[in-house]
């Protein structure tokens, strides 16, 4: 099937929440956001990818485990960290669908900890299954935020937004399937 136009767009975690205020949401911009986009897709055809940014939801638990380290035993509690540090995020992604649900936009979370990996050199690598096919051929709005993931060799790593839209096959594989 033919895709059309592939916009992916970022919400920067210091857009979408207060960086200075743990787990403060920025809902009017968000919401502001959503209806930027509602009417940018009554104009223009695209197929629209959303990634958002952790901000002050997964940035301070990243940095009281250490999450950058890596899986290291000396770091107290930091498995439950982990999974504390995605909590967090699932948090800040809900805000998120709300607002774009409430402007009658069709947007799924589709979860980057199961759809991404890195390899040993942290290369991102994308699973572009057949979900993320047909949700953009139905004109639905996949949804994707920094997370945790893990990686080839088993270790916890982080996974930037920026990181998401960067790793050129999330863009390439996706398309080839489509085309
Ligand atoms: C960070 O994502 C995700 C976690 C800390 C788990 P980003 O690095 O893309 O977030 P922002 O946009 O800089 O806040």
């Amino acid at each position: 099937m033919a895709l059309k136009e592939l916009v992916i767009l970022k919400f920067g975690g210091s857009v979408i929440t207060d960086k200075s205020i743990p787990f403060h949401v920025r809902t009017e911009t968000i919401d502001q956001l959503s209806q930027k986009i509602a009417v940018a897709l009554q104009t223009k055809e695209m197929a629209l990818i959303i990634v958002h940014g952790g901000g002050s939801f997964g940035h301070p638990l990243a940095h009281q485990y250490q999450i950058n380290k890596g899986i290291d035993p000396s770091i107290p509690n930091q498995i439950f960290g982990i999974a504390r540090t995605h909590h967090a995020m699932e948090d800040l992604n809900r805000y998120i669908i709300e607002s774009l649900i409430a402007n009658s936009l069709p947007a799924m979370t589709f979860s980057t900890f199961s759809s991404f990996f890195k390899d040993l050199n942290s290369n991102v690598k994308i699973t572009c299954g057949p979900q993320l096919v047909a949700a953009l051929s139905h004109q639905m709005i996949p949804v994707y935020y920094g997370d945790i993931l893990f990686a080839e060799n088993g270790n916890a790593r982080i996974i930037s937004g920026d990181e998401i839209i960067l790793s050129s096959e999330s863009k390439g594989l996706c398309r080839a399937k489509m085309d």
